[in-house]
């Protein structure tokens, strides 16, 4: 090796040194003109080459390009390790706080629902579905609704042109599923229902019930009784008590309305069961024989009872709201709560 091939060499080590301690593109910059730049270190010398002896000039252009090569090679390796360095530094800032997970869950309706369902359910009773747009048979005529009842008005039920209805209770569910099959039957029909009502804190044209019924040789209203205390305990606690009064529906003979002990006050007397220690549920009673005879069952041979409650009204009570609206409005700080 003569002495300009020494240099050449020289200059390239020192260009690597001087590459692996750069950490931004200017450094790189600087880097490029003081080995490569037309004043460069390495560009002098291979312009010295016309002074090296022509026997010799082989050997050193070889070195030359060797030299050159090498250190456009360390260059771009330099380059990219930087713009890689440089990426990783823009994204990763390890002060930013986390993203939070929007955690979905259901609403508390449905949870209501689900409970009730999965009550019912270890009760014996099997789900049974219906359709919401009915015929007015099924919702009113085969559950024994007089032509002037006035829950037919069109200023309570919504109707379609077809003459169709959107159901005002799951009850219609019951006709149906004794229309497709033969006694015994223990079904729960959970769904939504629709009325005309003008919205305020307890009502809204659209909500939810579920129904049960239950059809069988010697049902009896001790029965209904037992299965609605159950239900009750379960779903709002041990001590809760149960309590009949007459009533009437078109469906049911007897029919009745029950109530549930307040379970904030404990049945001494609140504001959310007006001082009453009662809070209403629903209707039931004790199948009517017409209903039995528009589904082509016996009523000399079956009984049985048939109860619905309003889901909006249950999941109120457990969660002591005081306003069925706040169940429709979709506001995440209140269904974030359950
Ligand atoms: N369908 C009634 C309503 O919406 C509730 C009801 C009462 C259902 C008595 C029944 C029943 O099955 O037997 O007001």
């Amino acid at each position: 090796m003569n002495e300009i091939e020494t240099r050449m060499q020289a200059a390239l080590d020192q260009a690597r040194q001087a590459l692996a301690g750069i950490t931004s593109a200017a450094d790189l910059e600087e880097c490029r003109i003081r080995f490569m730049g037309r004043k460069g270190e390495i560009t002098a010398l291979l312009k010295s080459m016309g002074a090296v002896p022509a026997e010799e000039r082989p050997q050193v252009g070889r070195t030359a390009n060797r030299v050159k090569a090498e250190l456009e090679e360390a260059f771009a390796a330099a380059e990219a390790s930087l713009g890689q360095a440089e990426v990783a530094t823009a994204t990763l800032d390890v002060t930013l706080p986390g993203r939070l997970r929007q955690v979905g869950r259901s609403h508390p309706v449905a949870q209501t629902m689900d409970d009730a369902v999965a009550i019912f359910r270890r009760m014996g009773f099997v789900v049974a579905d219906g359709p919401d747009l009915e015929t007015v048979y099924h919702n009113f005529d085969a559950l024994n609704t007089p032509a002037d009842h006035p829950s037919r008005d069109v200023a309570d039920t919504f109707y379609l042109p077809d003459g169709r209805c959107l159901r005002t209770q799951t009850s219609p569910v019951q006709i149906r599923v004794m229309e497709s099959q033969p006694p015994p039957v223990r079904i729960v029909c959970p769904g939504r229902c629709y009325r005309c009502d003008t919205p305020d804190a307890t009502h809204s044209m659209n909500f939810h019930q579920i129904e049960g019924l239950y059809v069988d040789r010697r049902v009896s209203l001790a029965d209904l009784k037992g299965v609605l205390a159950e239900f009750a305990r379960e779903m709002l606690g041990p001590e809760v008590k149960l309590r009949f009064r007459p009533h009437f529906f078109p469906f049911t003979e007897p029919s009745i309305e029950y109530d549930f002990s307040c379970i904030l006050c404990g049945g001494k007397g609140c504001g959310v069961c007006k001082h009453s220690g009662w809070l209403e549920i629903s209707g039931a009673g004790m199948v009517d024989p017409a209903v039995f005879t528009a589904v082509g069952y016996d009523p000399e041979v079956w009984t049985g009872y048939a109860f619905g409650m309003g889901i909006e009204r249950i999941a109120m009570i457990r969660h002591a709201i005081q306003d069925i609206r706040l169940l429709y409005e979709n506001d995440r700080r209140f269904l974030a709560q359950f």
